[in-house]
């Protein structure tokens, strides 16, 4: 019998090292003995981190979405598999069994069928948090279609490079979407985008605000007529373990988004495995992750990993301030949620608005919280555990990436002791070094350095779609026969890992991952702007925030400031979306630079941090006395 279910501190070390010592022999037991293949593989694991390749369960046969749906009908068919919770409290949540969402998914898939897509084609996903959003997800996995979701807060230029970047023939959208109080007009934002892609042919259209939009005729067709039409049964499509399950685009330091290839068998292990361990979910448990399906914790922790379980996982369509700061504590109350999971910077936008508000609803029936999407800072972390955890649920501090496909840094709650702000230990099966600068590994205790992983795991993604090279040079060059993650960490005295953040040019704006350089790229369009360099600055909602230094043209000088401000930051959502919009924008007459031209951001960021003690030495820069102008006029 394979450990499927960790249950004491002794039998996690007791896993690990068998992980460690045979990980083939431990991932085929697991992969054997709870999931249902049409057929075994022939090898469980291929491996070469310099091409790089990575193969798991090759020859094996399967449909993930057998496994999150067909196989539960006969044991728990009219269990809830999904809560959705709308973004008015008011309007009933809506219970989705097993069976129903089975029959919804084939109808979907059936309908994805009748409008040619076929196994292997892209369809983008662009939807707010309603149920046809996972719908969708799994209609698309059910007849081998590989899902692209955006994320329905990204703006129609970045909509576009996605769906252009892996060439999609379908959009999924909706006419809008409630946001609290507002409503976003996605279609609209979707007809924008598509007058740069070409290769969409259909546009599906879910009814969600009635409002009034304009239908391309031939192109746009409304969800729910098709659906009514079309049959609810179906066949699975049968994949090959290593056949794409999806793309999910992701920020890098430079260039364009890029787009992370997933694959079917061995995510599917791997985001059930850490789902059932990470939360020790129950049978009877109602789970509650409150990210948002366009992002990695959506896909592997709201729809894979849970209904790959059994589980039964809530939706939430709106915000945690929506219509005031207790809906969460509602939620949590009114579907006795056992297990949330939410990201520091909602922890901290909460403690913001005080703990009396929680005080008002009964959350005795949590038993798990979790954090995740950005270090967790000590405050926070026991704001959320006396408050929220009433110190009787542990905290999983999980630290993965969407790269990794699921959690790979993480206590086992009621078995790992947790420590403030210490992601603690690696899941089963994960293998993580710190390597130091020159590229040696750090062994032993009480060390700090560049957190890469030396062996792979199930769920990491197999290459940057359309691009291989920018996978290996990205993830697999710093290091040698190394994957490197892009954050730093250190290692306690008992082992305990602790990220201590991103070592790149990425920038984690409340849980969002921000690459500086398509930012700096969207203000440099301004035609006032010359120069621009982003750094990020500690934030105490958001964790970080955005600081631009920006140096104009001539003509831009006589420019009203605070107007070019608001240009400079519509342009930013024009091209990205509202997150990635400046806190502060300082206008400077340079921009420090190396002999060789490269723009320091280590001094910039300092001087964003109001850290200008520790600058160092700036005479060898290119243009020494602009930094003293910068310190002059920070903001
Ligand atoms: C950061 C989200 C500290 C980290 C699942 C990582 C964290 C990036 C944690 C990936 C954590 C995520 N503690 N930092 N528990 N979780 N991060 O791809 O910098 O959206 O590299 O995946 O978020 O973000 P992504």
């Amino acid at each position: 019998m394979s450990n499927y279910h960790i249950k004491h501190l002794e039998e996690y070390y007791q896993v690990y090292r068998k992980s460690i010592r045979e990980p083939e022999n431990f991932w085929e037991e697991i992969a054997g003995e709870h999931f249902l293949w049409r057929k075994k593989w022939d090898n469980v694991l291929s491996w070469d981190f310099k091409k790089p390749e990575v193969k798991w369960f090759e020859g094996a046969k399967l449909n993930i979405t057998e496994n999150c749906l067909d196989r539960h009908l006969a044991t728990r068919g009219d269990k809830t598999a999904i809560i959705f919770e709308p973004n008015n409290p008011n309007e009933p949540a809506e219970h989705i069994t097993y069976w129903q969402l089975y029959k919804r998914v084939n109808k979907f898939a059936n309908v994805l069928k009748s409008q040619g897509i076929e196994k292997g084609d892209r369809v983008c996903i662009y939807l707010p948090m309603i149920p046809e959003l996972a719908v969708a997800v799994l209609a698309c996995a059910r007849i081998g279609a590989i899902h692209s979701v955006v994320f329905a807060g990204f703006s129609s230029t970045a909509l576009a490079t996605r769906i252009n970047d892996s060439n999609c023939k379908m959009v999924v959208t909706s006419d809008g979407s409630y946001r609290g109080a507002k409503t976003i007009d996605l279609k609209g934002i979707v007809d924008e985008a598509l007058e740069q892609c070409d290769s969409v042919k259909t546009v599906l259209v879910a009814k969600r605000i009635n409002s009034e939009i304009s239908m391309k005729s031939g192109r746009d067709y409304w969800l729910q007529p098709l659906l009514d039409e079309a049959s609810d049964e179906g066949k699975a499509e049968v994949m090959n373990a290593e056949d794409p399950l999806f793309i999910l685009y992701t920020s890098g330091s430079t260039g364009k988004p890029k787009g992370m290839v997933h694959t079917t068998g061995g995510y599917m292990v791997y985001s059930a495995y850490t789902f059932k361990n990470a939360f020790q979910y129950r049978d009877g448990d109602v789970y509650w992750c409150t990210a948002d399906i366009g992002w990695i914790t959506g896909h592997s922790y709201i729809v894979y990993g849970p209904l790959a379980n059994g589980a039964t996982t809530v939706m939430f369509e709106g915000v945690p301030s929506y219509p005031d700061f207790g809906r969460f504590w509602e939620i949590i109350q009114k579907h006795k949620v056992t297990q949330f999971y939410t990201a520091p910077t909602a922890i901290r936008a909460l403690a913001k608005h005080g703990a009396e508000l929680i005080e008002s609803f009964d959350l005795s029936s949590l038993k798990v919280l979790g954090s995740v999407g950005e270090p967790i800072n000590e405050e926070a972390w026991h704001w959320y555990n006396d408050n929220v955890g009433k110190r009787k649920s542990p905290i999983v501090d999980t630290w993965w990436q969407t790269e990794t496909g699921g959690i790979m840094i993480t206590p086992i709650p009621y078995v790992t002791p947790t420590k403030p702000t210490y992601a603690t230990l690696p899941f089963i099966g994960i293998q993580p070094a710190l390597m130091d600068e020159k590229g040696e590994e750090l062994k032993g205790n009480q060390v700090e350095g560049r957190l890469c992983i030396k062996f792979p795991w199930p769920g990491m993604a197999r290459t940057i779609w359309g691009n291989h090279d920018r996978y290996r040079d990205t993830y697999f060059s710093a290091y040698e026969d190394k994957y490197f993650t892009g954050d730093g960490a250190l290692r306690d005295e008992v082992g305990y890992y602790r990220i201590t953040g991103r070592v790149d040019d990425v920038i984690i704006v409340s849980g969002h991952n921000l690459g500086t350089a398509p930012i700096e790229d969207a203000i440099n369009e301004h035609p006032a702007v010359a120069e621009s360099a982003i750094v990020g600055f500690p934030h105490d909602v958001k964790g970080n925030a955005l600081y631009g230094y920006i140096t104009l043209k001539d003509e831009g000088e006589s420019r009203d400031q605070n107007n070019l401000r608001k240009e400079i930051n519509h342009l930013i959502s024009e091209r990205i979306g509202p997150i990635a919009k400046l806190d502060k924008i300082q206008f400077t007459t340079g921009l420090p630079k190396t002999r060789s031209g490269k723009i320091m951001r280590r001094i910039l960021r300092k001087i964003a941090e109001k850290n200008t003690d520790s600058l160092g030495d700036t005479s060898t820069l290119l243009n020494p006395d602009c930094v003293q102008e910068i310190i002059d006029n920070a903001l």
